[in-house]
C-alpha cells in the first residue's frame, strides 16, 4: 500500500513537470493609465510651490539657500504673511506688533520675485491670527465694527505700494476660517467679514487678484461651511479671482473627487468657473517622494496650482523650502529625497498627456510628451502595494503597437526630511512587450514612500 502511494506521487510529479510552465498572473491593486494620444496642455510645474519656506532676511530677498534649489524645481509661487515671528500682529498690538510681520512678508515677497513667482499675501498673518492669538484679541468685525480692520488694510496698502509689491501679488482673504485656531468667532461673523474684506480689498487694490476661501477642508457638497460660503459669495457677488482650499492628510478625499464636488457647488450657486489654488497640500507624513507624486498627478490633471503645506515650527517655518532641503551643522544646504522628485518634475517640460488614477485612488501618474519621448512619474498615496501603469496610444508617437519597447526606469528613495537620499537610482532598461498599442509597466514599491520615473524614447530603445 505504502509503495503504491509513493509511486502514485512520483507519477503525478512527472505529470506536472511535463506540463508547460505556467506563470501566476501578477497580483496588483490596480492600474493608472497614460493616454499618449490625448494632450492636455503645456506643463507649467503647477505643484512646485510652497508656503513660507524662505529664510527671512530683514526686508531683502533671501541669500542663504542657493538659487539652483529653486530654479531646478521651477518654483513659481509662495504664500506667507509673517506667521510665527516675534511680532504678534495688528490684532494684538496695532502697528507696533504688525511691522515685524510685514517685514518678514516683504522679505518673502522679494525672495519669491527673485524667481519670478506669484506671491499670495496672508491678511490673517499680518493681523496675527496664525494660531498663537488669544480669544481676547480683536477679530475683524467684532461688535459689527470694522474700523480697526479698515485702518489695518489702509496700512497694508500703503506698505505694499511704497515697497513696490504689486507685481505678482495675490491677496488671501483669511486662512482656514473653519478652525478655531485661525478664526475665534462665529461662522456668521466670518461670512460677514469675508464679504466686507473682499469689497474693501477690491476697492483698495483694484488690480490685485483675490483668493479665497482657503478652507482647511477640501470642497464637498455636504459641508455646510462650503454651502453657506458659496451662497453668500453668490448673493453679494464677492467672488474671488482664484478659488482656494487645502488638501491635507489621508483623511481628505483627493482632487479627483473634491474638484468634482466643487464644480457641483459652482453650478448649484450659479458661480463662475475660475482658476483654483490648493494653497496648502499634504500633511507632514504625506511629504515623501511617492505621495508627493500622487499629489502632483492630481494637481496636474485638474489644472490646480498647488503649494506644499509647511510643517516647520518657528524658525523652521521660515526655512527649508517647506521641507525640500535641510541645513547641516556648517550651515550648508542639502536636498532631501523629495527635492530630487521635484527636480525631475521640473524637467518635465513638454506637453502633458491625459492620465487616470488607479480605481482605488491610491496610485497616480503624471506624464509629459517632449521632443525625445515620454516621461512618466508614478507614486502611491502612502501605501506599499503593486500597481501597473497602462500606457496607451503608442501609435501617436510612432511606436510599434506590438513589439518590444525598452523603458528607462528610475527610483526615488526617501531617508526622511533631514537626510540626502541621493540621486535617483537608475534601475536600468526594462524591456516590455507592447500589445495592441498598449504597454503595461509594473510598479512594485519597496516602501510606502518610493516614487518611480519611466522614460520611453521615440525609437523604443533606452
Ligand atoms: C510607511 O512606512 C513607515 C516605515 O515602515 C511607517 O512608519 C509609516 O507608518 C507608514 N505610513 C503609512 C501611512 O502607513
Amino acid at each position: 500500500m505504502k509503495l503504491t502511494h509513493t509511486l502514485a506521487i512520483a507519477a503525478f510529479t512527472d505529470l506536472i513537470s511535463a506540463a508547460p510552465p505556467t506563470i501566476a498572473p501578477r497580483q496588483t491593486s490596480g492600474a493608472a493609465t497614460v493616454d499618449l494620444s490625448t494632450r492636455t496642455g503645456q506643463a507649467r510645474f503647477l505643484g512646485s510651490n510652497f508656503i513660507y519656506g524662505f529664510p527671512d532676511n530683514g526686508v531683502d530677498a533671501q541669500t542663504s539657500i542657493p538659487d539652483h534649489f529653486l530654479t531646478d524645481i521651477k518654483f513659481n509661487a509662495c504664500r506667507a504673511g509673517g506667521a510665527q515671528t516675534t511680532s504678534g500682529g495688528w490684532g494684538s498690538g496695532g502697528y507696533d506688533e504688525y511691522v515685524g510681520r510685514f517685514e518678514s512678508t516683504l522679505s518673502n515677497y522679494r525672495s519669491t520675485r527673485k524667481y519670478n513667482g506669484a506671491f499670495i499675501l496672508l491678511l490673517h498673518d499680518l493681523w496675527g491670527a496664525d494660531g498663537g492669538s488669544s480669544v481676547d484679541d480683536l477679530v475683524p468685525g467684532d461688535n459689527g465694527d470694522y474700523t480697526e480692520f479698515d485702518t489695518f488694510l489702509d496700512q497694508v496698502k500703503k506698505d505694499v505700494e511704497e515697497n513696490d509689491m504689486l507685481d505678482g501679488l495675490v491677496i488671501d482673504i483669511w486662512n482656514e476660517p473653519e478652525l478655531d485656531l485661525f478664526w475665534k468667532r462665529t461662522w456668521d461673523q466670518y461670512l460677514d467679514y469675508y464679504v466686507h474684506a473682499t469689497q474693501l480689498v477690491r476697492d483698495r487694490f483694484p488690480t490685485t487678484l483675490i483668493t479665497g476661501p482657503s478652507f482647511a477642508h477640501a470642497a464637498s457638497v455636504d459641508i455646510e461651511n462650503w454651502q453657506t460660503w458659496a451662497r453668500i459669495v453668490a448673493d453679494t457677488q464677492s467672488i474671488p479671482d482664484i478659488y482656494s482650499w487645502h488638501q491635507i492628510g489621508p483623511w481628505e478625499r483627493e482632487p479627483d473627487r473634491t474638484v468634482a464636488d466643487f464644480h457641483t457647488l459652482l453650478t448649484t450657486y450659479n458661480l463662475p468657473d475660475r482658476p483654483i489654488d490648493l494653497n496648502e497640500y499634504a500633511s507632514t507624513e504625506e511629504q515623501n517622494p511617492g505621495t508627493s507624486v500622487f499629489y502632483l498627478a492630481q494637481l496636474e490633471r485638474h489644472d490646480l496650482r498647488g503649494l506644499r503645506a509647511n510643517w516647520g515650527g518657528g524658525g523652521e517655518l521660515h526655512d527649508f523650502l517647506a521641507n525640500l532641503v535641510y541645513r547641516d551643522g556648517d550651515g550648508v544646504y542639502h536636498p532631501n529625497g523629495e527635492w530630487y522628485v521635484y527636480r525631475y518634475y521640473g524637467e518635465m517640460v513638454g506637453e502633458r498627456v491625459a492620465t487616470t488614477a488607479a480605481a482605488d485612488l491610491l496610485f497616480d501618474v503624471f506624464a509629459t510628451l517632449e521632443e525625445g519621448g515620454v516621461k512618466i512619474l508614478a507614486g502611491t498615496r502612502s501605501v506599499q502595494a503593486a500597481y501597473d501603469v497602462t500606457v496607451g496610444g503608442l501609435a501617436a508617437l510612432g511606436l510599434p503597437a506590438d513589439g518590444v519597447i525598452g523603458v528607462r526606469t528610475m527610483r526615488f528613495d526617501w531617508s526622511g526630511q533631514f537626510a540626502d537620499a541621493g540621486e535617483p537610482v537608475d534601475v536600468g532598461c526594462v524591456e516590455y512587450t507592447a500589445q495592441a498599442g498598449e504597454l503595461v509597466l509594473t510598479v512594485d514599491p519597496p516602501t510606502n514612500s518610493t516614487a518611480f520615473a519611466f522614460e520611453i524614447s521615440l525609437d523604443g530603445k533606452c
